[in-house]
């Protein structure tokens, strides 16, 4: 962490209101957290964004393993781009449904490529991929920053 630096924000108070129920309902007990919170998911957001950051992330599918070949063609997939596979779980929910959960790692293209073709995998029912980054990996975005903070 760098130097703290203190800001002051002018907002509407209607719209700091609701800022402040929404970030109550989630349990933040402070305002400030919060705020470094959405700061870091923006630039996280943004940093996922270039095509060669490198990113972790979780694909989540949920497919009905009677549907014609899905199994397989899960497992096809995940063979094909091991590199990209840290680990999976898979939790049979009923007699139907298997939840099925990776740990990606690698270039954010490849991450993004990867995961559409499984959620797009016919029998899939539904996927979802969330990519982040460890905060360290941010800083050499922070061009004005403090250099000595800079881990890589
Ligand atoms: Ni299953």
């Amino acid at each position: 962490m760098g130097i703290l630096s203190r800001i002051g924000i002018a907002l509407d108070s209607d719209l700091l209101k609701q800022f402040d129920r929404s970030i109550g309902r989630q349990g933040y007990t402070n305002r400030s957290e919060a705020f470094r919170d959405l700061i870091r998911d923006r630039l996280v957001t943004e940093e996922t964004a270039a095509p060669d950051a490198t990113v972790v992330g979780t694909v989540t599918l949920i497919y009905d393993h009677h549907a014609h070949g899905v199994t397989e063609k899960l497992t096809e997939l995940q063979h094909a781009h091991h590199e990209l596979v840290v680990s999976t779980s898979h939790a049979h929910l009923d007699h139907e449904s298997c939840l099925e959960v990776l740990i990606v790692h690698g270039k954010s293209v490849h991450v993004e490529q990867f995961a559409g073709r499984l959620i797009s995998l016919k029998g899939v029912q539904h996927g979802r991929l969330v990519m982040t980054v460890p905060a360290h990996s941010l800083d050499h975005h922070v061009k004005n920053g403090h250099p000595q903070n800079h881990k890589h």
